[in-house]
């Protein structure tokens, strides 16, 4: 495996660890090795101690044993060069061909992207110039981090770059949302149980609402964010592959293609939002200055790297529809955004309510019945339903019944990137992105990128870092009894769990 951008905080936080963790339940093949490819100077021996620190420090939900580390490192090393320069690549070639020989490894070869977006293309390209996307002898893989493209036409491009050294097969395009357990539970929970199925459309759904919330701001990556914000950096992707999953028809297989056509035909038909409609359907915001749990927090202009009159959203709300048979008339909601109060990422199911309210306060119990699939943290599946309350008459309330995925306590919850890594190893591109997939949905929000690139009168709205949002937001929602879920009611001393 060869790590193009290894000097860099992806390899150092997730990738190493996310392998070595791989390594630690014997998911990696008895010889294999990994190189490491950046400009910045490191001897092996040097990366090696880099990357025992990123393991040290950000792996997750496992046991780490030292003797183990240093066998796993020891596969490691290092190559300096700079990857825009084509010559460098005949190289490379030369010293992966030494180490194949040293090592004894097999042929096949995964090639990961972890490098500024602006350099997939050209190292695809030159990777393709000196053969390495020929698959006669062991796979050529190819892993591409995100952002996939800027706007359709950069995606379309990429597309085509790529497509110049790769098939398509050989394409695993990453959206660390789909790595995570509980988005593929999506699939086991509908299409595994006889009681949600038949509930799952039109007749009896009322609404469908994404949450993707941060408590985080820019982080220090301002001068990158100011040019991408939340519709791009969040929404495009990570919630749109989140609808797919959320609205798309039973596969006739498994097999990755059955899956991704799937999503493929929910994308397709997003009823696509009109130029005028944008102000009506979509609501973007920035974070401003505020204190938070005590703490003065700044405003996103105030951001280092950001532009003092940037008008970069770092929230947006949408409201859509999807037309097709079982969805036909039913909202979807989806909102993201940067300063909220917690970071939590959620899909809610609403249903309808029962057609005739019998009871005391239940004349329309529209919040009664919500299914919450919780993403992240404390990743599970929530049933909300009516009771009633002891004591005489009828007095109905709403309860939860709750599954937590921290209660298999036994059972080792894989990062997204450790089961993403190992399916790209395995050859299983159903948790990656398509081509046409990732065209579909940036020409969905093409009409919204045109609208606020090209009128300055469009509004971006202010909202106060810690709060959820601007409360335009709430004017999205079509029934005016129903307001956007407020997963966090009760928060944990430290700001981050919260219960619901
Ligand atoms: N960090 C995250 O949590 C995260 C999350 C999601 C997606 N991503 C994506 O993952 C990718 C990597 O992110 P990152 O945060 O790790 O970025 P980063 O810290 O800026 O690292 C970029 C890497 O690319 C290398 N590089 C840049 N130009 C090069 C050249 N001409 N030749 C050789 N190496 C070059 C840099 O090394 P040298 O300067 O030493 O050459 C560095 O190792 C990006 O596409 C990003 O959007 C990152």
């Amino acid at each position: 495996m060869v790590i193009f951008g290894a000097s860099g905080d992806l390899t150092y936080r997730k990738l190493i660890p996310a392998l070595y963790a791989l390594f630690n339940q014997q998911m990696l093949p008895e010889k294999f090795h990994i190189m490491g490819v950046s400009r910045t100077s490191f001897s092996d021996e040097s990366f090696r101690k880099k990357m025992t620190e990123g393991i040290r420090n950000f792996s997750e939900n496992i046991h780490l044993n030292e003797q183990q580390i240093v066998e796993f490192t020891s596969n490691l090393s290092y190559f300096q060069m700079d990857m825009s320069l084509p010559e460098e690549y005949s190289r490379l070639q030369v010293e992966l061909k030494d180490k194949k020989m040293k090592e004894g490894a097999d042929n096949n070869c995964l090639f990961y992207l972890s490098t500024p977006p602006g350099m997939f293309g050209t190292v695809s390209g030159n990777l393709g110039k000196v053969g390495f996307g020929a698959t006669s002898n062991g796979y050529r893989r190819i892993i591409i981090e995100k952002p996939f493209g800027y706007d359709l036409e950069s995606c379309h491009a990429l597309n085509q770059q790529l497509h110049e050294s790769f098939t398509e097969s050989q394409i695993y395009r990453i959206d660390h949302y789909l790595g995570k357990e509980t988005v593929q539970n999506l699939l086991v929970m509908r299409f595994a149980n006889g009681i949600f199925e038949p509930l799952w459309n039109r007749n009896y759904i009322h609404h469908v609402e994404i949450t993707s919330a941060e408590s985080i701001g820019v982080e220090g990556r301002g001068g990158y964010y100011d040019g991408a914000g939340a519709l791009r950096d969040m929404l495009q992707n990570h919630l749109l592959q989140m609808v797919g999953l959320t609205a798309m028809e039973p596969p006739s297989s498994m097999a990755a293609d059955s899956i991704r056509n799937e999503i493929m035909k929910v994308l397709e038909s997003l009823k696509p939002i009109n130029k005028e409609d944008v102000p009506l359907q979509v609501i973007r915001g920035q974070y401003m200055a505020s204190n938070v749990r005590g703490e003065f927090i700044p405003g996103y202009r105030e951001e280092k790297g950001v532009n003092p009159e940037s008008r970069t959203e770092t929230y947006v709300a949408m409201k859509f529809f999807i037309d097709n048979w079982r969805w036909g008339g039913v909202p979807f909601y989806i909102r993201t955004g940067k300063r909220l109060p917690t970071r939590v990422t959620e899909i809610g199911v609403h249903f309808k309510p029962t057609p005739h309210g019998l009871f005391q306060k239940n004349e329309s119990c529209k919040k009664c019945n919500q299914l919450v699939i919780r993403i992240q943290p404390d990743e599970g599946i929530l049933l909300n339903f009516a009771m009633k309350q002891p004591g005489a008459g009828f007095v109905v309330n709403t309860v939860n019944m709750d599954f937590h995925y921290s209660e298999l306590s036994d059972i080792h919850l894989p990062t997204a990137y450790e089961r993403l890594l190992n399916d790209a190893m395995t050859g299983d591109s159903t948790l990656f992105a398509r081509a046409d997939a990732v065209e579909a949905a940036w020409r969905f929000v093409a009409p919204i990128q045109e609208v606020w690139m090209n009128d300055p009168a469009q509004t971006i709205y202010g909202y106060p870092a810690g709060t959820w949002g601007p409360e335009n937001a709430d004017d999205l929602i079509e029934d005016k009894e129903m307001t956007w879920r407020y997963p966090c009611k009760n928060l944990s001393d430290d700001g981050i769990y919260c219960e619901l």
